[in-house]
């Protein structure tokens, strides 16, 4: 039933926890407090410059992910009072750059393009960032497009990056299957009108506002069941 299976690429294709570890190392006792602020505070600023001026052409306050990815990485450290000299900030984007897959991420996305529908990212990442992590997990042959929100120039949840996958293929809404691991992301795309996998490592809840997902599961893996 669906032609096309787009992923969310981090949190869900890629670990961003992981980074916990490494900001552990740096910071002995607050690398989990710091992996945390830092993931919500970069979607924090994804969502304050989109809201701020959601114009057609695109946010007038925006920078890349990439740029926001760092600039919440400083205010993280200010906040939390850790010394980000220039070496550590170097390195814990040096990893993120190049964040691990979760185990399963490249069987998956190998196993659906063996069954003949097409594979998507659409990311809230810059171009650059999203081509240096898929490269680095060996998934670019497995991907028919890495499809960056920079063509818009608004982040996610905005519903002008959930079309960027229909300008992008040539396929209708109801054929499209979206799989993100941030509740928020699967929410707003069943409210933009694709189908959703919710993929729920961590045994969450889901939201409380909004439907809920079409599928849930918990682990990538789940989603074979439903192509
Ligand atoms: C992305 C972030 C939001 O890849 O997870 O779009």
């Amino acid at each position: 039933m669906y032609k096309l299976v787009a992923f969310d690429a981090y949190g869900t294709l890629f670990d961003v926890y992981s980074m916990g570890e490494l900001a552990e190392q740096l910071f002995p006792g607050n690398g989990a407090a710091l992996a945390l602020m830092w993931r919500d505070r970069q979607i924090e600023y994804t969502r304050l410059v989109t809201m701020s001026d959601p114009d057609a052409e695109g946010s007038r306050h925006y920078l890349p992910f990439w740029e926001l990815t760092l600039r919440s990485l400083r205010y993280c450290c200010k906040r939390l009072q850790l010394p980000l000299s220039a070496d550590c900030e170097q390195q814990l984007m040096a990893q993120y750059a190049k964040l691990c897959g979760f185990s399963d991420s490249l069987e998956v996305l190998r196993s659906i393009k063996s069954k003949g529908l097409s594979t998507a990212i659409l990311s809230n990442g810059s171009r650059e960032m999203l081509s240096t992590v898929v490269a680095a997990n060996g998934l670019t042959p497995y991907l028919d497009q890495v499809v960056s929100v920079e063509d818009v120039r608004l982040f996610k949840t905005a519903p002008q990056a959930y079309t960027l996958l229909l300008k992008n293929f040539p396929f209708a809404k109801q054929e499209i299957l979206f799989v993100s691991s941030n509740a928020w992301d699967a929410l707003a795309a069943k409210w933009f009108g694709f189908d959703v996998f919710w993929v729920n490592r961590l045994g969450h809840p889901f939201e409380e506002i909004g439907e809920s997902p079409d599928y849930e599961g918990k682990s990538l893996s789940e989603v074979l069941a439903v192509v």
